[in-house]
């Protein structure tokens, strides 16, 4: 899809489908709902005119409504796109709207969809302060640009119902707005083909995409983005001493890969300035091992790698977006087998950092692989660490699809993490890891288990998770539950959502 922003009057598009965003007025519930048009085109409120005072047309989220041969207007269609209450508006209803629109265009073979810049004098100034240009910008092509994919890859027969242009329509304006709009266009342009890439790699079968290939996609990205990119497998697991990550890949015949990106910033990074370290979980097939898992839904367990396509694809972010800190990121690929060399119940390995773990359970893998990331992560200089996984099902159990798992030993991180939601949209929510849950996790003849009790699944993960981390701030994202959407939304396709790129790219851009 082409993604391009021009300044010109609405009346004056030429798209297949011209797309306003309209907002329901109405104060209260019980109030009848009053429907606007986010546009101060004259032209597009009097094609629209007797359809909204049809009152067929609530305003409601993703609510939309066509009107062909639009008077007045040289787009061939006309689209309403709802937005729900102008009270509860903000740019992630925004964002969902411009999906909406092109998942609307798609199905009936639409090729080029223009968005209005939503803006209206019946809004109040409250309002517009929440929705800063650059924002709204970068949300209209971020929810376009997702919305776009369909994850039909491997179908030989595919319908090409692909739109092939987006453009999005800001009316006029003075050149400090229309810069800021251009600025929020080309962020949103650079987060939303991150994610997508993100998403691209998640979506690959295990078959496709082993532990080697993910690194050779990671070295092909790097390779485009300009970062430096290393690999490594095996033999630099043992030197290294990765007893932990060793262990979960010895029961496949696909080598491990230890993925190491780094970002240094123009002109360097300054002595004593924060380096920020992003390691990924990414097991590319998750059978559990001897420990195996039932059959029921196992193939899902390809998305095992999720945290890692997120912090390569927010790598792939923060290298256009040129922050001022340095960023490494450390992505810790296996394939999880049972085999006659795998890892058993009981079996005790050493990590890097020394600290030894008794194996209770081979599916509990993905922290015996992030222990050593995290570890090693330390090594290389990192001040700050953030780990991203699909690390337990019990972090699906406490929050559902809505909202990730987010743990910390340190709060600023987390605030910091936190701050950046409201521009990511993403939902987080922080689950306690305090010291008091240490028993949790407590071996007879090891430093620790990899696998505590039933209760409190996803706390014990990340407690583990903590040992590692030692005194380093860091935060655990859980996000089991968000990295694949297996309900289709208006706004988004089935499958995966490369979730997470944006809030990490967001945190980095803090620094
Ligand atoms: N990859 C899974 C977690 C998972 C579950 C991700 C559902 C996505 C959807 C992880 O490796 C795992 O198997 N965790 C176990 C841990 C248990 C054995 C302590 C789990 O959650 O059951
Ligand atoms: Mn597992
Ligand atoms: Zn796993």
């Amino acid at each position: 899809m082409n993604t391009t922003l021009t300044f010109q009057d609405a009346a004056n598009v030429t798209a297949s489908l011209l797309t306003v965003f309209a907002v329901d007025l109405a104060a209260g519930k019980d109030s009848e709902p009053h429907p606007i048009l986010l546009t101060t085109s004259d032209e597009v409120a009097t094609a629209a005119q007797n359809l909204l005072a049809s009152g067929e047309f609530k305003a409601g989220l993703c609510e939309c409504l066509l009107l062909h041969a639009p008077a007045g207007l040289k787009a061939a269609r006309l689209l309403i796109v709802g937005l729900g209450k102008a009270k509860k508006l903000t740019i992630h209803e925004i964002r969902k709207g411009a999906g909406a629109a092109v998942r609307f265009a798609k199905p009936r073979g639409i090729r080029d969809v223009a968005l209005i810049f939503p803006e209206d004098h019946a809004l109040s100034d409250e309002h517009l302060d929440s929705l800063p240009c650059d924002l709204t910008a970068r949300a209209l092509v971020e929810g376009g640009e997702l919305a776009e994919p369909d994850w039909d890859t491997y179908k030989s027969e595919r319908k090409d119902l692909s739109v092939w242009a987006l453009h999005i329509v800001a009316r006029e304006a003075e050149r400090k707005t229309a810069d800021d709009i251009r600025q929020g266009f080309q962020e949103g342009l650079v987060l939303a083909a991150a994610q997508n890439f993100a998403r691209g790699l998640v979506n690959e079968p295990g078959n496709i995409l082993t532990p080697t290939v993910l690194a050779q996609r990671a070295q092909w990205m790097c390779g485009e983005a300009g970062l430096a990119c290393e690999v490594y497998s095996t033999a630099k697991l043992e030197e290294l001493g990765m007893g932990a990550f060793a262990a979960v890949a010895q029961g496949s015949s696909q080598p491990p890969a230890l993925i190491v990106i780094t970002y240094t910033p123009p002109g360097g990074a300054a002595p004593g300035a924060p380096v920020l370290g992003l390691v990924g979980k990414g097991i590319t097939f998750d059978t559990g091992g001897i420990s195996i898992k039932p059959a029921d839904n196992m193939e899902k367990m390809k998305y095992d790698m999720a945290g890692a396509a997120a912090m390569i694809g927010a790598m792939r972010a923060i290298a256009s977006l040129k922050p001022r800190v340095k960023v490494i990121s450390v992505v810790c690929s296996a394939e999880n087998m049972p085999d006659g060399k795998a890892c058993k119940p009981g079996d005790v390995v050493k990590t890097m950092s020394g600290k030894t773990i008794e194996i209770i359970n081979t599916d509990a893998e993905g922290r015996l692989v992030l222990a050593d990331g995290l570890h090693y992560a330390k090594t290389l200089g990192c001040t700050h660490l953030i780990d991203a996984a699909t690390l337990t099902g019990a972090c699906v159990v406490a929050l559902g699809y809505l909202n990730a798992g987010a743990f910390s030993n340190h709060d600023e991180i987390w605030s910091q993490f936190l701050g950046g939601l409201r521009h990511s949209g993403e939902g987080f929510w922080r689950l306690p890891c305090t010291d008091d849950y240490k028993d949790n996790i407590k071996s007879m003849i090891a430093d620790m288990v990899n696998s505590g009790s039933r209760a409190a699944g996803a706390i014990n993960a990340a407690m583990l998770l903590k040992e590692f981390a030692g005194d380093t701030p860091w935060l655990h994202l859980d996000i089991a539950g968000c990295a694949w959407n297996e309900e289709v939304k208006p706004w988004l396709p089935k499958g995966p959502t490369g979730v997470a790129v944006r809030s990490i790219v967001e945190w980095v851009r803090s620094y």
